[in-house]
């Protein structure tokens, strides 16, 4: 099912996600919900907290190109993380970035480009990745996320003032 994505700056996105602590059900119908909402408006990465569910969990899945120019997400290939943990990050890389939660809105935003991170999959069971490619950003976008936090909120104070006049204006022209 899909759920409808909180667009910023809806309050709910600054909330700390909380520990999940049951791998039911219910978290697998969630984890199902997440990967139909974030294909269905072609994002990579969806945290729980977008759709309104404040739960330290967040999805992954990364295009891969299946013919010249067309690309699919298979769903699995998706990266399930539930109580992601960093355990080291470090170098810094400078990405461009968009948010489900704000969309149209690209900007570059410097994060550390190798990172390793603990996490749980739906069945609880503890897993590590450690990587340097996209994934390592994208990773790092969607703890922000369970801690409270979107992408622009990483902008120098002069580009964050340009962002909020200009979202204001678009919010109302709908
Ligand atoms: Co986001």
């Amino acid at each position: 099912m899909i759920r409808e994505i909180l667009v910023y700056p809806n309050k709910k996105l600054k909330l700390i996600s909380k520990a999940v602590t049951s791998f039911d059900g219910g978290l697998h119908d969630l984890l199902d919900d997440m990967y139909e909402t974030m294909c269905a408006s072609n994002g990579v990465g969806l945290a729980s907290i977008q759709v309104g569910v404040d739960m330290r969990v967040l999805i992954i899945n990364i295009p891969i190109e299946v013919a010249e120019g067309e690309h699919d997400q298979p769903k699995e290939n998706t990266i399930e993380m539930i109580n992601p943990t960093i355990l080291f990050k470090d170098g810094s890389e400078l990405f461009q970035e968009g948010c489900l939660s704000i969309p149209g809105v690209y900007e570059e935003i410097e994060r550390a480009n190798h990172i390793k991170v603990d996490y749980y999959d739906r069945f609880g069971t503890k897993q590590t990745i450690e990587d340097e490619s996209f994934l390592a950003i994208a990773i790092q976008h969607e703890i922000d996320h369970l801690d409270g936090k979107v992408f622009i909120e990483k902008l120098s104070y002069i580009k964050r003032k340009k962002f909020e006049k200009e979202w204001k204006r678009k919010l109302k022209e709908g």
